[in-house]
């Protein structure tokens, strides 16, 4: 049976260094698609990997829940993109979310992705969140 591989962090600095890593191992073109409840450490994990994107002021990251989409002009462009209140993905269409994420010159990375999987590629890398305790989370990448 195949597993899918996780990590298991204690802390918020925990999950952000361990996002700082990862986005170390990204190919510009990367799409990726982060799920799990309210207080997961979505976020958290893309502040991390806006570091390791050599983003300077990584406070900017927060999650766009008004807006739906943030640009981070880290050392790539970092697009961060979160669906919580997305009504219909025609919200998303409107703001050519489907160019964004087919960049091939950028990162992508979409919060609640499960809300717009019709309009995300198969290339799409999924992480899944998942709360163990009060700082301990677990996350599942494939
Ligand atoms: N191990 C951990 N990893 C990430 N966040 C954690 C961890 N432990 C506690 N937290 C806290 O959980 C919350 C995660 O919030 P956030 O990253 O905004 O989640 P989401 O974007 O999934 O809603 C933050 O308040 C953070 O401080
Ligand atoms: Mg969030």
């Amino acid at each position: 049976m195949k597993t899918t591989p996780s990590v298991i962090t204690s802390s918020p600095e925990e999950t952000k260094a361990f996002a700082k890593h990862f986005a170390r191992t990204l190919k510009l073109g990367t799409i990726l698609c982060l799920d799990g409840q309210l207080g997961s450490g979505k976020t958290t994990f893309i502040k991390g990997l806006a570091e390791g994107l050599g983003l300077k002021h990584s406070e900017e990251v927060k999650s766009p829940t008004f807006v739906l989409m943030h640009i981070y002009k880290a050392k790539v462009p970092l697009y961060h993109f979160d669906c919580y209140r997305l009504e219909s993905s025609e919200e998303l269409e409107n703001i050519g979310f489907e160019d964004f994420i087919n960049d091939p010159q950028a990162i992508s990375c979409i919060e609640w992705a499960d809300k717009a999987k019709g309009l995300i590629p198969a290339s799409g890398r999924h992480l899944r969140f998942e709360i163990l305790g009060e700082s301990k989370r677990r996350i599942f990448i494939s």
